[in-house]
């Protein structure tokens, strides 16, 4: 990398050390294509963590934020604004779910989602509060979503955490059948975990665990922020498997890099009674207005399908280079959620290769990389990127 930047210099001397940053300023995005502040061009397979939907900038998504940064950007969640009305009923009609509440992330959706199965508990479950969460899964940074992250590296810097999750083993229905008791209200699972590790279930496993909700009217809650619109080729994840959820929460991909999570649910779910849920900037004019933009998009688009088909073309290219380099142990993914997991530890060493040739590739742990580039890549940006990454394994090669 080139010398140390102000941007670099600053970062590192006010920020909390929280990330240990790749040492790389970005400057400007367009499309699949970022700039770093020394002109250099790079081919982002990251997409901000599986937000940057659209790409960077997409003309749709500035277009958007700028006429509602001219009108009105925020007022308080007292009053309507018709941006806000106008995502809700969009999401609404492109999915199996009744009502919305927005919030400002993924984790603050989620802890919206976990209140909400309280209230389902204390409403019409005797008081039940538990929530059923699996290994492995990841919810957020709140208490208590690290609390319900099936994770002991993100749980151990703080326990005490919050009561009430009894985490279970994933793609398990005995665990969960054998985990329930009088106490529980609710099961949340990602339809595929993202986090940690690309896992995807067996066919049957989330029907089996619908069942069992129904059975004991409990209530399933898919975290679909990382596989919802539409990173997995359908526009939500439930709609892969054949199952509805009660509850549904989203973030990452809705506004294409604009801060907005969202809790959606059933009616009958929709338990919340005037006053005992809220935030100040969820569901604000300038986020709706942007989440509304990509989402029609999105929609109109027909871009799940697109991520459908490249993921299709990117897997396929990505099994090519495992028949030729032995120490790629894995391949496997659904639409555009994918993971290549090597044989030794050295998928840190494969990102900063891939960088520093102008592939941005994201390094999820010691042995596995995750490809989440935005829903709108080409099949000429896949075999650019798939050059670079051949190139790279050539020299891990020996
Ligand atoms: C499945 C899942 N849930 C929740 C979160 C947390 O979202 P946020 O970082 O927006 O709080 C993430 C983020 O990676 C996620 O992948």
């Amino acid at each position: 990398m080139e010398n140390t930047s102000q941007s670099q210099i600053l970062a590192q001397k006010y920020m909390m050390k929280f990330i240990k940053r790749i040492p790389v300023t970005f400057v400007k995005g367009e499309g699949l294509r970022l700039w770093d502040e020394n002109g250099k061009k790079y081919l982002d397979f990251v997409g901000g963590w599986a937000a940057d939907s659209l790409g960077h900038c997409h003309p749709v998504l500035v277009k958007a934020l700028t006429d509602q940064a001219k009108t009105l950007i925020h007022v308080s969640n007292a009053y309507y604004t018709l941006p806000l009305g106008k995502l809700a009923e969009l999401l609404v009609n492109n999915s199996c779910m009744d009502r919305v509440f927005f919030s400002n992330s993924g984790a603050e959706a989620n802890e919206g989602a976990i209140k909400l199965a309280r209230r389902w508990g204390s409403l019409k479950l005797n008081g039940a509060f538990e929530i059923i969460t699996t290994l492995n899964s990841f919810h957020g940074r709140t208490l208590a979503t690290t609390a319900a992250t099936g994770q002991a590296k993100f749980q151990n810097p703080y326990v005490p955490l919050p009561d009430g999750f009894k985490v279970v083993e994933n793609n398990n229905i005995e665990a969960i059948r054998k985990a329930t008791s009088a106490k529980t209200c609710a099961i949340m699972l990602e339809p595929i975990q993202g986090e940690g590790g690309v896992i995807i279930p067996s066919s049957d496993y989330l029907q089996q665990v619908r069942a069992w909700c129904d059975e004991k009217d409990l209530l399933l809650i898919f975290d679909e922020i990382q596989t919802g619109m539409g990173r997995l080729g359908k526009l939500f994840g439930y709609q892969l498997f054949g199952v509805e959820p009660d509850v549904m929460t989203l973030a990452k991909g809705i506004a294409s890099g604009v801060a907005i999570g969202v809790l959606m649910s059933k009616e009958r779910a929709s338990v919340f009674k005037y006053g005992e849920h809220g935030t100040t900037f969820g569901g604000n004019p300038l986020a709706c207005a942007a989440g509304y933009a990509v989402t029609k998009y999105i929609v109109d688009q027909k871009i799940p399908a697109n991520a459908g088909r490249m993921g299709k073309y990117l897997t396929g290219k990505l099994c090519d280079l495992k028949n030729k380099y032995s120490f790629i142990k894995d391949v496997r993914g659904c639409g555009l959620l994918i993971a290549v997991e090597f044989d030794r530890d050295i998928a840190e060493a494969v990102m900063y290769a891939c960088l520093e040739k102008g592939l941005v590739i994201n390094f999820l742990k010691a042995y596995l990389l995750r490809l989440i580039p935005p829903l709108i890549i080409t099949q000429a940006e896949i075999d650019e990127g798939i050059g670079i990454l051949d190139t790279v394994l050539a020299s891990f090669n020996n």
